[in-house]
């Protein structure tokens, strides 16, 4: 089962990640967490390139695209093949929401993502985007371009919208990273209990 977490920066996705797994594996459930930009060659070169300086953003959704790609093919379908529940932080809708924010159309990104699988289960934490930017400049170092009020409120607008319309989970990221957890872990046993339930 594949799980994508989503959310703009700030939004507590490594925090809460970190304790869904703790809990879960603790239960006896075989995880593989994971995120993009992957810590593969080509997830290297987005963080130490694109997301660095102004590049044409339809160049950004190209190089995520590749890196997605070469992501799922080395790690995540492996891990899916060995039976584990895979969870990423961030996948397909990091995309539509980011490169998204800067006017790259939707249908594009979908198309140029078209060889990696829908992930089983979204979910999206979702929190006001001028909280998030504190929670950014809390934890220090060099903003990257998309950690802009304008790009990240325009991010959360899409997600949501989506969410919306394709019945993704959004989950309240604005309490403390224990409390988001909590749904976080509940909503992945549902899910996989509702696997079960059909495979059987
Ligand atoms: P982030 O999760 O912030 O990584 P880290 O915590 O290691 O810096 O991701 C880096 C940035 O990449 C973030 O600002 C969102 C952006 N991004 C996109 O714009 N599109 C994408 O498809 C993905 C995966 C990330």
């Amino acid at each position: 089962m594949l799980v994508a977490i989503e959310g703009i920066d700030g939004s507590g996705k490594s925090t809460v990640i970190g304790m869904v797994a703790d809990a879960l594996r603790k239960e006896g459930i075989g995880l593989y967490v994971t995120q993009e930009p992957s810590s593969g060659e080509i997830g290297q070169l987005v963080r130490r390139w694109a997301l660095q300086r102004s590049v044409d953003p339809h160049v950004d959704a190209l190089l995520f695209a590749a890196d997605r790609l070469h992501h799922y093919v080395t790690e995540i379908a492996p891990a899916l093949r060995r039976g584990e529940v895979v969870i990423t932080e961030r996948y397909l809708e990091s995309s539509i929401a980011y490169q998204g924010a800067l006017g790259v159309d939707t249908e594009w990104i979908l198309e140029i993502n078209r060889h990696v699988p829908w992930p089983d289960l979204t979910i999206v934490l979702d929190v006001d985007p001028g909280e998030a930017l504190r929670r950014v400049a809390a934890r220090g170092g060099r903003p990257d371009k998309y950690e802009a009020l304008h790009v990240l409120a325009r991010a959360r607008e899409i997600l949501a919208r989506r969410s919306l319309e394709l019945g993704y989970v959004v989950v309240d990221a604005s309490r403390e990273p224990g409390a988001v957890a909590l749904d976080v872990a509940e909503h992945i046993r549902k899910k996989l209990k509702a696997r079960r339930h059909a495979d059987a």
